[in-house]
């Protein structure tokens, strides 16, 4: 695995480079405004609990790499919970129509954070080799690592102006994060590092991992463009949120 894992290093340092990651660190934008994607982002965050439940954990695990799994999932598939916690503290916990919930929830401004989440449920649903899993697994978190990193740091700019303490949006959440698989064991990159994959293996993990990382550039870039046009206090109605066509 020594050849996946540095490929991830590598997709890193061009992840912490994306558009999306320098409209996090563009301090001449009010820290709302930078966060102002939070609610668009609703159908990863939570289709994530289910990623984490349905898709990866498989209950009892008949293997260590099973077992790490699903100690992971009890951990990050209740990250939701700080989402919705932080999403009523940034002010977005009001009604609004169910309809326009939905076209807000599906429109063409958050495709690609919905294809997102879509794409990780297909690459782990009907995947046989374990493996494959933990690959899938380890991208996600070093996209989290960087991202996380960049967003709690928004995170505690907000907080000195409001006082408040995001935990999804903030450094507790970056604290979670290792960067890797959250198992109980010592030094889980050096036991991942170790795991041996064939050739087929090590291709297909390649590929997954770039796959993975494109889908975090994709949807993460959709955030920033989205803040950019929407006002943080007015996110449902405010610019022009087109919902999805008729046809489509
Ligand atoms: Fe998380």
């Amino acid at each position: 695995m020594k050849e996946v894992l540095a490929l991830i290093k590598k997709k890193k340092q061009e992840y912490s480079k994306t558009p999306f990651m320098e409209f996090m660190r563009d301090k001449s934008i009010d820290p709302k405004q930078r966060l102002a994607w939070a609610p668009a982002f609703a159908t990863f965050a939570m289709s994530f609990k289910d990623f984490n439940r349905v898709v990866l954990r498989r209950e009892p695990a008949t293997n260590k790499i099973q077992e790490m799994i699903n100690q992971h999932t009890y951990e990050d598939g209740r990250h939701w919970l700080w989402f919705i916690q932080d999403l009523k503290l940034m002010g977005y916990d009001y009604s609004i129509n169910f309809t326009d919930t939905l076209k807000f929830l599906w429109s063409e401004e958050t495709l690609h954070v919905r294809t997102l989440a879509n794409n990780l449920i297909a690459m782990c649903t009907f995947e046989e080799d374990i493996l494959m899993k933990l690959v899938v697994i380890e991208s996600i978190e070093a996209t989290g690592s960087v991202a996380l990193y960049e967003i709690a740091q928004v995170g505690n700019e907000l907080q000195q102006v409001t006082n408040q303490n995001y935990v999804y949006f903030g450094e507790s959440h970056y604290a979670k994060e290792t960067g890797h698989i959250q198992a109980q064991m010592d030094n889980v990159e050096n036991f991942i590092k170790d795991i041996e994959l064939t050739e087929a293996q090590r291709e297909k993990a390649f590929v997954l991992v770039e796959k993975v990382f494109a889908d975090f550039t994709a949807a993460t870039n959709e955030m920033a463009e989205f803040a950019k046009k929407h006002p943080y206090d007015r996110p449902f109605t405010a610019g022009n949120i087109k919902p999805l066509t008729m046809s489509a």
